[in-house]
């Protein structure tokens, strides 16, 4: 396991708290051609942390990619990663993503036989354990297992694709997850995956959202710094 020294998920934990919200590059829309000159040039204009879409062709229509381009990344990347497992029977591979190098593992409830015991097997495998939600899928799902959760990641898309508009219906479940964590003192990230974008990053930031996921909106830009950096100080001033 190369996971990188000095707790890089620690790290991200102290700036999240002193500094507020954070921006997390997907790279599904990257050019695989040039893996690790992307992910140099994502750290380089200030990506704290990278987001990995696993999909399987069967949880979601497409199939991206798996261990093998997630070893490739963390061999190539110091920020900690965040794997999304978009796949049915996440838990036949969890062991094999925490070894390829994983810090987050991020798993839907609408995949899981026992969220329970999927949660603690990710956390005894080492990395953080969190557990993604659809559009459709009704907060209630999440709420019996937040307790076992290191975070939950909204998902203000339909999982599947990149490029995506933004559903506000991730607004509502980030406030009642905000209010949840004030309410039972939780220690939870909140995240929120899709569809982000200028017009969108505030209004995420300030229902809550932490961990704030891009891809086309970094990706398609042309300047990758000037695009998180933007990004962050508008999620950053609305937090
Ligand atoms: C969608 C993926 C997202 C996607 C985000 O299924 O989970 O992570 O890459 O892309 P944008 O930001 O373009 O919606
Ligand atoms: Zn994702």
């Amino acid at each position: 396991m190369n996971r990188p020294a000095g707790h890089a998920i620690d790290q991200l934990a102290v700036c999240l708290d002193t500094h507020g919200p954070v921006i997390l590059p997907a790279l599904l829309l990257c050019d695989f051609g040039h893996l690790a000159r992307e992910v140099s040039r994502l750290e380089e204009a200030g990506a704290r942390a990278l987001h990995l879409d696993v999909m399987d062709g069967r949880f979601v229509p497409q199939l991206t990619y798996g261990l093998v381009v997630v070893e490739a990344v963390r061999r190539a990347a110091k920020v900690p990663l965040e794997v999304h497992l978009m796949v049915d029977e996440p838990e036949r591979t969890l062991a094999d993503y925490a070894k390829a190098g994983a810090d987050i593992l991020t798993v839907h409830i609408e995949a899981l036989a026992d969220p329970r015991r999927t949660l603690d097997t990710i956390r005894s495998l080492g990395p953080r354990a969190h557990l993604a939600i659809s559009p459709g899928t009704p907060l209630e799902r999440v709420e019996p297992h937040l307790e076992h959760s290191d975070g939950v990641l909204v998902m203000s898309v339909e999982p599947g694709f990149g490029g995506q508009r933004f559903n506000p219906v991730a607004l509502d479940k980030l406030r009642a997850l905000d209010a949840i964590r004030s309410r039972t003192g939780g220690s939870f990230r909140l995240g929120v995956d899709g569809g982000i974008a200028i017009e969108t990053v505030g209004a995420v930031a300030s229902a809550g959202a932490e961990l704030i996921v891009a891809g086309s909106a970094v990706i398609r830009a042309p300047d990758y710094s000037r695009a998180i950096t933007e990004l962050e100080q508008l999620a950053r001033n609305a937090a």
